[in-house]
């Protein structure tokens, strides 16, 4: 469930109609709900505990939405954070979320990213391979102390869904085998700068059903227990994320609840605190991109083209997997549906957001959102043609901020230098 519904015959985020939004903001513009973002995490964290799970550590994965007021929107209802790099590390922290609570992902973690991590105090460094892992040693070593490891796992199982998202087979970049896993656990527990405490797997993302997962973590118990048979301490056991939403045309993903239960089943009678890295799941839904349409293009052959003021640098999503999202005009008109291809005015072919799409008739001045564009929307966005980056804003209610204002083309121009020679 979200919060975007037709309010007075236009539809509204909350109780704020859209084209006041862009009214006061201009367009394009990311919008996302705060009652969304909560009810999203909410439902998750309730399902988990429900299922007897303990108290989960929740780290919403910064990746999907880095913003940091939607940080701090999910962290002061008690969400850590997932992060992938000293920037993401930084936002966490500047929502307020405690270091304890941050985990540190990522295949390639540089020595001054793991040196950063362990003087801020990161809670869980994931660690996936063994080179990265003698490093966080080393780092850690060289500081006087030892850093808190969980290994990844890759435990070579197809996720389904897009290549580009998919992460859990052995031929992806991602993680140890299991055979690795139990020998660098081994040897990170008699290691001076190394404390490992648990496991961890991310088997891919926007997964809608829960086999693969299910199979994963199947695995993953099997891990813990031989880890335990030989003496050794596991603690923890991350389970990543990846949880799908419905983006309208996709087979109905799982619910949180179903997702919980399994997790349940799966691990019944195991002592371990358990962690989840959800993104998507809690911000998809809880954000739209609102655009102008331009003008409609009609070839003499029929082919009609919406073109919009949105392009594939504010959301690559479409060109970049071939992703589809629902694209609804905020106010409805009542005729004929037509068929349009509609397009951004970036001067590349693939600045195409959907082809063949059929919808109510388009005229210039209407505006239209793209639905479920809050994970993986702005974080994603570029200046490609030099446009601008695309602002952001966060409604509570009746009210709403602009989270990210839009730059200047003069703040645009300042961060660049000449050349001595130039
Ligand atoms: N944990 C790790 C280690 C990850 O790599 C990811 C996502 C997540 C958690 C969060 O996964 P989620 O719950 O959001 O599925 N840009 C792509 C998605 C890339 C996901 C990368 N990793 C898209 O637009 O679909």
């Amino acid at each position: 469930m979200n919060h975007f519904e037709v309010l007075n015959g236009e539809l509204a985020c909350e109780v704020v109609p859209l084209r006041a939004i862009a009214e006061a903001v201009g367009t394009p513009v990311y919008v996302y709900s705060t009652a969304t973002l909560e009810r999203h995490y909410t439902v998750l964290r309730d399902a988990l505990v429900a299922e007897g799970l303990g108290n989960p550590l929740i780290a919403y994965a910064v990746k999907a939405n880095s913003n940091v007021a939607v940080l701090r929107t999910l962290g002061n209802l008690g969400a850590g954070a997932d992060t992938v790099s000293v920037g993401e590390i930084k936002r966490a922290l500047a929502a307020g979320i405690s270091p304890d609570r941050i985990v540190f992902s990522g295949v390639g973690k540089t020595e001054a990213e793991l040196a950063f991590a362990l003087d801020v105090g990161v809670g869980e460094i994931n660690v996936e391979s063994e080179p990265e892992m003698r490093l966080a040693s080393t780092v850690a070593q060289a500081k006087g102390t030892r850093a808190t490891i969980a290994i990844r796992v890759n435990p070579d199982v197809s996720a389904g869904g897009h290549a580009k998202i998919s992460t859990g087979k052995s031929d992806n970049k991602f993680g140890v085998s299991f055979s690795e896993a139990e020998r660098l656990y081994a040897q990170a527990s008699n290691n001076a700068g190394l404390k490992p405490v648990g496991v961890t797997c991310h088997i891919g993302s926007q997964i809608t059903e829960l086999a693969p997962l299910e199979q994963a973590f199947t695995k993953m118990r099997g891990l813990v227990e031989r880890l335990r048979a030989e003496g050794l301490s596991v603690e923890r056991l991350d389970l990543g994320g990846g949880l799908g939403v419905p983006y309208f045309n996709m087979p109905t993903p799982a619910t949180p609840a179903d997702y919980a239960a399994m997790i349940a089943r799966t691990f019944k009678g195991m002592d371990v605190q358990f962690a989840f890295e959800p993104g998507r799941v809690i911000a998809a839904n809880a954000g739209v991109l609102l655009a102008t349409v331009q003008h409609i293009h009609e070839r003499p052959e029929g082919r009609k083209f919406a073109v919009l003021d949105a392009a594939m640098n504010d959301l690559i999503r479409p060109a970049m997997y071939d992703a589809w999202h629902d694209i609804r005009p905020i106010k409805a008109r009542t005729g004929a549906s037509v068929t349009y291809d509609v397009v951004g005015p970036i001067c590349e072919t693939g600045d195409t957001f959907t082809r063949d799409r059929e919808m109510q008739a388009l005229q210039a001045g209407d505006l239209v959102a793209f639905m479920s564009a809050g994970a993986y929307g702005a974080v994603m966005s570029s200046e490609y043609n030099s446009r601008l980056l695309v602002p952001e804003v966060l409604v509570k209610g009746d009210q709403f901020a602009v989270v990210r204002p839009r730059p200047t083309y003069q703040d645009m121009l300042d961060r660049e230098r000449s050349a001595p020679w130039l």
